[in-house]
């Protein structure tokens, strides 16, 4: 086996084209690792943060320059990045266990998310405690579109406001990367009534993925509507909760998929308002399996905008930081 591998590496912060395809050594696994055959990631905020790129909408211009410092140093270095190759869903097979790894083999295929980052590579040493079976349903590519996803979906629903049988449910966002599975998961797995808010060219599609209702954000003012929803979920961060009282039922609760959008979300969260909710991604083994059980189950599946090539991941930067994703943006690694 050579000991080479392709990887994407970022030694500074920058935009998209800071990124460089590279050959550089096979990663080593730890005792409680394993080596991955790595063929797939796909792109997420966290990426953008990795890279120094465009962050998440943060309150206050004032502090935007503060709160990027800290969430740099929270994700990557001070000065420079400290996790060299850039992604942390991965799908793959594995090549070789640490000693120390009883639960798999080698040749088990697997999926499932690393804070560690290294996904744009074609090998990659994952601990096992974040491994998952990958869905036996999906392709490699396809597979490679869950793992980060998916997750801020699952928590909304799962841990912060679970949907009942036949509620309300608005999705705010429902066309990007996370609301696609939003859609699904309030549909399909909680069996609620969902409305999904996208703009013109997404309306079809959100239809075509579970949504009984699609308002087009670009035609109507949803929140001066005569309807009630139970639960808001704003993925995209267009709205806040004080727009939204109008529509939220009088019991309703509005899930805000990023916490630091606005004052008034920091506001609600410092005053615990029992009407707003919000919660970080749990990528962990058992929430990517549950995600593979729902899979398997034909409940959700994952929407794929496009699929670039390993050498072309920095395009595929510039495609997500647009903002305008149908789906999930992939880079396959053959
Ligand atoms: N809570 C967590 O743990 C967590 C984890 C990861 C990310 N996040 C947050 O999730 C957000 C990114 O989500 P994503 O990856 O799903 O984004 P994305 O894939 O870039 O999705 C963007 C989609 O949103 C739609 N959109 C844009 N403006 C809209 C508006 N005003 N109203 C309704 N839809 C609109 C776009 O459709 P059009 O082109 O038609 O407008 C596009 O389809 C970020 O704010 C990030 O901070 C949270």
């Amino acid at each position: 086996m050579k000991n080479k591998m392709k990887a994407v590496i970022c030694t500074k912060y920058g935009p998209p084209e800071v990124l460089k395809l590279v050959e550089i050594e096979k990663p080593q696994h730890q005792d409680d690792e394993v080596l991955i055959r790595n063929y797939g990631t796909s792109i997420n905020t966290v990426d953008m943060l990795h890279r120094g790129g465009k962050a998440p909408k943060v309150a206050f211009w004032g502090i935007k320059r503060l709160v990027g410092f800290f969430l740099r140093r929270e994700f990557g270095g001070l000065r420079k990045p400290k996790q060299k190759i850039v992604g942390g869903g991965f799908v793959g097979e594995i090549v070789s266990i640490g000693t120390d790894v009883s639960d798999w083999s080698v040749g088990d295929h697997v999926y499932g998310y690393s804070e560690k980052g290294g996904a744009c590579a074609e090998y990659m040493a994952v601990p096992a405690s974040v491994l998952a079976k990958k869905p036996s349903n999906l392709s490699f590519q396809e597979a490679a579109a869950v793992p980060g996803g998916s997750t801020p979906a699952l928590v909304a629903f799962r841990d912060l406001v679970t949907p009942n049988k036949g509620d309300k449910v608005l999705i705010i966002g429902a066309s990007g990367g996370i609301g696609t599975f939003a859609v699904q998961m309030a549909k399909n797995v909680y069996g609620a009534e969902v409305t999904g808010v996208c703009g013109p060219t997404n309306v079809d599609m959100v239809k075509e993925i579970g949504a009984d209702f699609v308002i087009d954000y670009s035609k109507e003012d949803y929140t001066k509507s005569d309807s009630k929803y139970d639960i808001i979920l704003d993925v995209v961060s267009a709205q806040n909760l004080s727009k939204c009282k109008n529509i939220l039922a009088s019991e309703g609760t509005y899930i805000a998929n990023n916490p630091i959008s606005s004052p008034r979300n920091i506001f609600h969260i410092m005053t615990n308002n029992k009407r707003f909710k919000t919660g970080t991604a749990d990528e962990s083994a058992a929430a990517m399996n549950l995600i593979c059980e729902w899979i398997e189950e034909g409940k959700i599946k994952p929407v794929i905008d496009t699929v670039y090539p390993l050498s072309q991941t920095v395009e595929a930067h510039r495609h997500y930081e647009t903002g305008r994703s149908k789906g999930r943006v992939v880079i396959s690694i053959e």
